[in-house]
């Protein structure tokens, strides 16, 4: 098999990059590894920023999420018993988020390649990169227990933190560096109204709370826990008992509904500033990965692709590799933006166990002051609802 761009894992990276592609008449193959039901019912983000609201419109896979999403103009912050809001929309002209999960995105994104005969292969497995150093480079796998070979002219390594396409750029080259948040996040999706019109990051000495929403009936709840606890330990009562001690209010309490999901995920700030080696291309997770809290995760991967997609244009209208040759630089460059704003929410919003009483009053005066001036609350407004792409054009 021959493709122009052979791309691992159907993320958000992938799947945008093969969209983006086609719409400029190059043709990719996806490999990956999970089925197309497993990938369509994955709960993982839930927030785009304005630059990702756009693309998905102006490149024609918006309609669900105009549909179906949850337009929001600004964030609460909590902390010591009283709410603080971010208002968007006036501390940056305009600019809004959506609520829309990752895999409704996914969703909307299969379909539109697959509508005009994209390829994805799901359940591929055993999926290895040759040849990456040279012009023709090699995705080889299983497919239907059948060893198939793709030939491509670039590969486009999208397949997560876990994937192999990071791992196949030689150790020599690889400039990683990384950071462990002690801290984790115990998610649950349970049935019942919005807690709030906005979202709501809670400070508080017990540990941090996030209420998120995902339509008028369902909501996602996050709750700070130990990154080594187990899912087992938290029943739903526990797990209610917790949420209430955190962000209840006077004459405030949250409402209770059955939960339908529950899971504890683990924290990881890490970067990889080889985001090129030969003619492999990593982004997405497969390059950076930053701590939820600053909601950047799926939103760098998008944006990561569209400077890929930028210059893979430009090669085959120019045959030169001028924007290529920029992809890692500028990538790398908003990631650290990102890895800054993601580790400042983190940081803000968690309470840290080990941290002294004194460094406990210098951050409850950070969360007064970001909530009290007009320049610190515009800075969190900038990076949450749009921290640019800088495409190389
Ligand atoms: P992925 O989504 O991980 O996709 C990689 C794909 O590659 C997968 O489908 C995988 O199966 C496939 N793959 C892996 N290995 C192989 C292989 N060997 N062969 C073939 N295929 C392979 N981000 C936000 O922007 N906003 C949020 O609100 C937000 N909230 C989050 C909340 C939680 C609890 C979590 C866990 C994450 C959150 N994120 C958020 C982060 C976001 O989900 C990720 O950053 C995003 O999924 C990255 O997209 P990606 O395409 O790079 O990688
Ligand atoms: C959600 C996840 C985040 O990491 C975040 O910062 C905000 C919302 C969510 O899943 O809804």
């Amino acid at each position: 098999m021959r493709t122009k761009v052979g791309i691992i894992g159907a993320g958000p990276a992938g799947l945008m990059l093969s969209h983006l592609l086609h719409l400029q008449g190059i043709d990719s193959v996806i490999i990956e590894r999970k089925s197309r039901e497993q990938v369509e019912n994955t709960v993982r983000a839930g927030v785009l920023e304005q630059g990702t609201i756009d693309l998905l419109n102006e490149t024609g896979v918006g309609d669900r999420m105009m549909e179906l999403g949850q337009p929001h103009k600004g964030i609460e912050f909590q902390f010591s018993g009283k709410r603080h809001r971010i208002d968007f929309e006036k501390l940056t002209g305009g600019k809004e988020i959506m609520i829309y999960p990752q895999h409704e995105v996914l969703k909307d994104l299969i379909s539109a390649r697959l509508e005009v005969g994209g390829k994805i292969l799901f359940n591929a497995d055993n999926v290895s990169l040759h040849d990456i150093d040279t012009t023709e480079p090699k995705i080889c796998f299983q497919h239907n227990g059948e060893n198939q070979e793709l030939v491509c002219d670039f590969i486009a390594g999208c397949d997560g933190y876990h994937g192999p396409s990071r791992k196949a750029i030689p150790k020599e080259y690889l400039h990683e560096s990384e950071y462990t948040p002690p801290f984790g996040w115990l998610g649950i999706l349970t049935e019942t109204p919005p807690a709030s019109d906005e979202l709501i990051y809670t400070y508080h000495e017990r540990g941090f709370a996030l209420l998120s929403t995902r339509s008028p009936n369902v909501q996602r709840y996050y709750l700070q826990v130990d990154p080594s606890d187990d899912i087992s330990n938290w029943s739903d009562e526990r797990i209610w008992s917790e949420l209430h001690a955190r962000v209840d209010l006077d004459g405030w309490t949250l409402e209770e509904g059955p939960i339908t999901q529950k899971n504890i995920v683990t924290m990881r700030s890490f970067m990889c500033e080889t985001m090129q080696y030969g003619r492999l291309y990593i982004a997405g997770d497969a390059a950076h990965i930053v701590p939820p809290t600053g909601a950047k995760g799926m939103n760098l991967a998008i944006g990561d692709v569209q400077v890929l997609a930028e210059g893979l244009k430009h090669f085959y209208e120019t045959n030169s590799d001028v924007l290529l040759d920029q992809y890692s630089d500028a990538c790398v460059r908003r990631g650290w933006k990102a890895q800054r704003f993601a580790s400042q929410m983190t940081n803000l919003l968690h309470h840290n166990h080990q941290k002294t009483t004194f460094e406990h009053g210098v951050q409850l005066a950070e969360l007064e002051h970001i909530s009290s001036s007009t320049a610190a609350s515009s800075t969190i407004a900038e990076n949450y609802a749009d921290l640019k792409v800088d495409i190389p054009r």
